[in-house]
């Protein structure tokens, strides 16, 4: 599976305006990913889901300025070697803002609070003498908290946008492309990361 939104492209967020806070979150993360069996499907659907573009996609949400400065909540490296749910490869680097961060280390099953934003830069990587290396955006999935924007799927926004290119978002059905999947998370607010301590 090699779809369309996995391109090298530009930097994020150029010419976005955040659609919440960018509070930075001051505090580096050392924990790393705890992973499940569903960490294979990361982004399947976002991947498949390529295709025509609108001005008016879903949410109107836009790629979140300076999210890398947010605190680092999850890492997953979804490699070349062949898996069964046709996985999108990449280096997944999740950030969760100042919003989210509270209810993020607590854990639990409480609702995210609104204007809580988690954003998946998925970079390619290629190994080089023994090190994976980092390598050019292929896509920013993003899920922003409204409950009453988004009701139907579990108060979050979902976009997600080719190549980190704003102009190249791939989401117009939320429900069927991201959140039928996020659904099964419903005890974690529809979320996968967990803090690791
Ligand atoms: C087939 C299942 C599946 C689908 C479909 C899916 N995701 Fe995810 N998503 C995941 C998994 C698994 C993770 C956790 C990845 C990790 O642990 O690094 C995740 C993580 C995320 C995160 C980080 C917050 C979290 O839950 O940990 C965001 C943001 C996100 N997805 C957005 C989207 C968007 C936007 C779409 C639709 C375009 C989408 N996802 C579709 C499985 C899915």
């Amino acid at each position: 599976m090699r779809p369309s939104p996995h391109r090298a492209n530009d930097r994020p967020g150029d010419g976005s305006e955040p659609t919440v806070s960018n509070e930075e979150v001051p505090v580096r993360n050392l924990s790393r990913q705890r992973s499940d069996s569903f960490a294979l499907r990361a982004l399947v659907v976002a991947a498949v889901a390529a295709g025509t573009l609108s001005a008016s996609m879903e949410g109107g949400l836009k790629i979140p300025v300076g999210f890398q400065h947010w605190y680092l909540a999850n890492s997953m490296l979804a490699t070349k070697e062949p898996n069964q749910f046709g996985l999108v490869t990449g280096n997944h680097l999740i950030y969760v803002n100042r919003v989210g961060f509270a209810r993020f280390t607590q854990g639990g099953t409480a609702p995210y609070p609104d204007g809580t934003v988690f954003v998946d830069d998925v970079r390619d990587f290629s190994l080089v003498d023994g090190v994976y290396q980092q390598g050019v955006r292929k896509a920013i999935p993003v899920m922003v908290k409204d409950s009453k924007k988004y009701p139907s799927t579990g108060g979050w926004g979902f976009q997600a946008w080719a190549g980190g290119d704003p102009a190249k978002p791939i989401v117009n059905d939320p429900t069927k492309q991201c959140f039928s999947c996020h659904t099964s998370r419903k005890a974690n607010d529809y979320t996968f990361s967990t803090y690791l301590h």
